[in-house]
């Protein structure tokens, strides 16, 4: 294999290698968001989503999700909690998300909001324990194996917000709150929070400390947010407005998950975005982890695969004022676009700059790309498209724009849309495919012959489907991971027009998830790296800054007898990185040529990810069975 360190070729972008986000497979809630309270302000559709009244309490007490006099008019339920007689089972249970993770000697800080009613309730009884009969069940036992406790007293007339720190003294994956009244009366309760004081930079609303980890250790180049098909909404009335997602986290009104629904086999009915994680924080992790920020807006159409609901152009145009839309317009869509780019890069004397500032970042995030819809076609897109981009680009001519392409991997709808979104002069194409092993080793060429002068590619979702698009027994094995390695040393290849690329989605709970293959998966405790992340992951650390062109051996094509091969000089370490798949049964001895190669070292390492099952797969009991390795031999380098 000759490397042509001589005939240097186009820069790498520094956003080559990235990250999806988006909250599925409770991603956000339940994930990288540790509040360990589900439904902690009773907002939801059924308000007692996550909450069940401690047997007997029904009979003991009674309780009803109330809004008379509510803490603010976004956050306008809350539980009222009556009982004629003391009992230590008048009260409530909150299973959090498939139980609360807690860790021995661990602290967690509760918060409520409390008012008192009738009658000489004294205090509030707050217990973290682990489930005892009954598990979490409607049937659930009011006693349980006590981890931590407290009591919150001095409660008035008025709502007040009270906070006290419990310690757990174990560790349970799936334990429970326990909120119990103490004497008899009434007591109103909202804003229940339990969360943990070890977040990420020990933020009050951090996030997971593990899951961060393992995205910063990829070095991504870009976080893409907030997804993904929550974007579009099944309506438009659901779709993300992120607008509703920043200032203070108790007043953020919860939205029904795109994903609440039986998608394939899973039916997760308690699937809700509390909005804890919004816009503010993902530009925050964005800065943590080294990512350029790529939020994701919706373009005006709700998703094409769920219903046909479209915003109007103009309020006189087709589709105005039908019942569905009311008086949306694509005005408004266009406008949170322009106040988002002002929230993130604006003047504190601007009015969003200001909502940042006031939220703790005064200084801008410096956001650079913003996408305009999520997989969607057809001339309904276009025609959005070319509005909205005017608006950016006439108020911000510098702003990068990632425009859709629908989610076929071969179809015609990417031909025409990329065709048409050169005309229109979309910075980005954002192509999504997943698709089976064979095809990522097949399609290593699929950029060979793409215009050089078109919208260049973000290959925005993709990852290799063991079984079938969406099949849940699809799963993240070595035969997917190396799949995709060999496709990725095409991209590179192509990184002149190839700029961004990312595998989808990025993170799902064992216990509740709705779509396979995922790159990190997580229980309340701990968390994963499947063999696509160790993939991803030695791509994005070894990007490079040049690409240099790479001739297999007797000139054919890469991917040749399963053989792959891509390279890049990293011009500030000075080292040329080689990556090298094999996909064939046996060892393939490499003679690596570096042509031209002015000045070289004596030796070259090697990280290796390696195994000979192709079905091999990563678990939480064996995170690391397939993880990148460096070689102990070193490689010596000869003139
Ligand atoms: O990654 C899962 C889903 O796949 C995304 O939400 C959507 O964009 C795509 O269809």
């Amino acid at each position: 294999i000759t490397v042509q360190v001589n005939k240097p070729g186009a820069p790498i972008a520094k956003t080559m290698y990235g990250l999806f986000f988006e909250d599925i497979n409770f991603a956000a809630d339940g994930g990288l968001y540790p509040e360990l309270v589900k439904n902690k302000s009773f907002e939801t559709d059924e308000n007692l989503v996550g909450w069940r009244a401690i047997k007997g309490a029904a009979a003991l007490s009674t309780y009803l999700v109330s809004s008379q006099q509510p803490i603010s008019a976004t956050n306008n339920h809350f539980l009222r909690l009556t009982t004629p007689t003391a009992s230590p089972d008048a009260g409530f249970i909150n299973e959090g998300f498939r139980g609360m993770g807690v860790k021995q000697d661990a602290e967690y800080t509760f918060s409520v909001y409390l008012r008192k009613g009738p009658g000489n309730v004294s205090g509030l009884n707050v217990t973290i324990e682990e489930p005892g009969r009954g598990g979490n069940g409607p049937e659930a036992a009011s006693s349980g194996k006590v981890l931590a406790e407290t009591k919150i007293t001095g409660l008035t007339n008025e709502w007040k917000k009270y906070t006290a720190v419990l310690k757990s003294s174990g560790t349970a994956a799936k334990a429970r709150l326990k909120i119990t009244m103490e004497g008899a009366g009434t007591i109103d309760l909202d804003v229940v929070s339990l969360f943990p004081k070890d977040t990420w930079q020990k933020r009050e609303n951090g996030l997971r400390t593990d899951l961060v980890q393992l995205l910063k250790d990829m070095k991504p180049g870009f976080l893409r947010f907030p997804g993904g098909c929550i974007v579009e909404g099944r309506t438009l009335d659901e779709r993300y407005q992120w607008k509703e997602t920043i200032g203070d986290v108790a007043s953020r009104k919860p939205l029904i998950n795109r994903w609440n629904t039986e998608f394939k086999h899973k039916f997760t009915p308690d699937y809700y975005q509390s909005f804890g994680l919004g816009f503010f924080e993902y530009f925050q992790l964005s800065e943590d982890i080294g990512a350029e920020p790529l939020p994701i807006l919706n373009v005006g159409m709700a998703c094409q695969f769920n219903s046909a609901e479209l915003a109007p152009i103009t309020a006189s145009g087709p589709n105005a004022g039908n019942a569905a839309t009311g008086d949306l317009t694509l005005d408004t869509f266009i406008q949170d676009a322009l106040d988002l780019i002002e929230f993130a890069n604006g003047a504190t004397s601007s009015p969003w700059g200001a909502k940042r500032a006031a939220m703790g970042h005064a200084a801008p995030f410096n956001l650079k790309y913003i996408g305009i819809g999520n997989e969607q076609w057809g001339p309904q897109y276009l025609e959005r498209y070319e509005p909205f981009a005017k608006a950016i680009k006439a108020k911000y001519p510098n702003m990068q724009i990632v425009s859709s392409a629908g989610p076929s991997p071969d179809g015609p709808l990417f031909e025409a849309a990329s065709k048409r979104l050169g005309v229109l002069k979309a910075e980005f194409v954002d192509e999504h495919y997943y698709a089976k092993p064979e095809w990522f080793r097949q399609n290593v060429g699929r950029y060979d012959n793409y215009p050089r002068t078109g919208p260049k590619i973000f290959a925005g979702e993709y990852a290799a489907q063991s079984v079938a698009i969406g099949s849940p027994d699809n799963k993240n094995s070595w035969d997917c991971a190396i799949s995709e390695a060999a496709f990725m040393t095409g991209l590179e290849r192509n990184a002149d027009v190839v700029n961004m690329a990312s595998y989808a989605p990025l993170f799902a709970h064992v216990d509740a998830w709705q779509w396979t293959p995922d790159m990190i998966w997580f229980d309340n405790l701990k968390a994963y790296g499947t063999p696509n992340y160790y993939v991803q992951k030695m791509y994005s650390t070894n990007a490079g800054t040049t690409m240099l062109p790479v001739q297999m051996p007797n000139n054919a094509k890469n991917g040749t007898d399963n053989l792959f091969a891509s390279a890049v000089a990293d011009d500030k370490a000075g080292d040329i990185v080689v990556k090298l798949v094999n996909y064939s049964n046996d060892a393939r001895p490499v003679k690596l040529n570096l042509a031209g190669v002015k000045k070289m070292g004596k030796s070259a390492k090697a990280i290796v990810l390696a195994s000979n099952d192709l079905q091999a797969v990563n678990s939480l009991q064996e995170p690391t069975k397939l993880a990148r390795k460096k070689s102990s031999s070193k490689y010596r380098l000869r003139r």
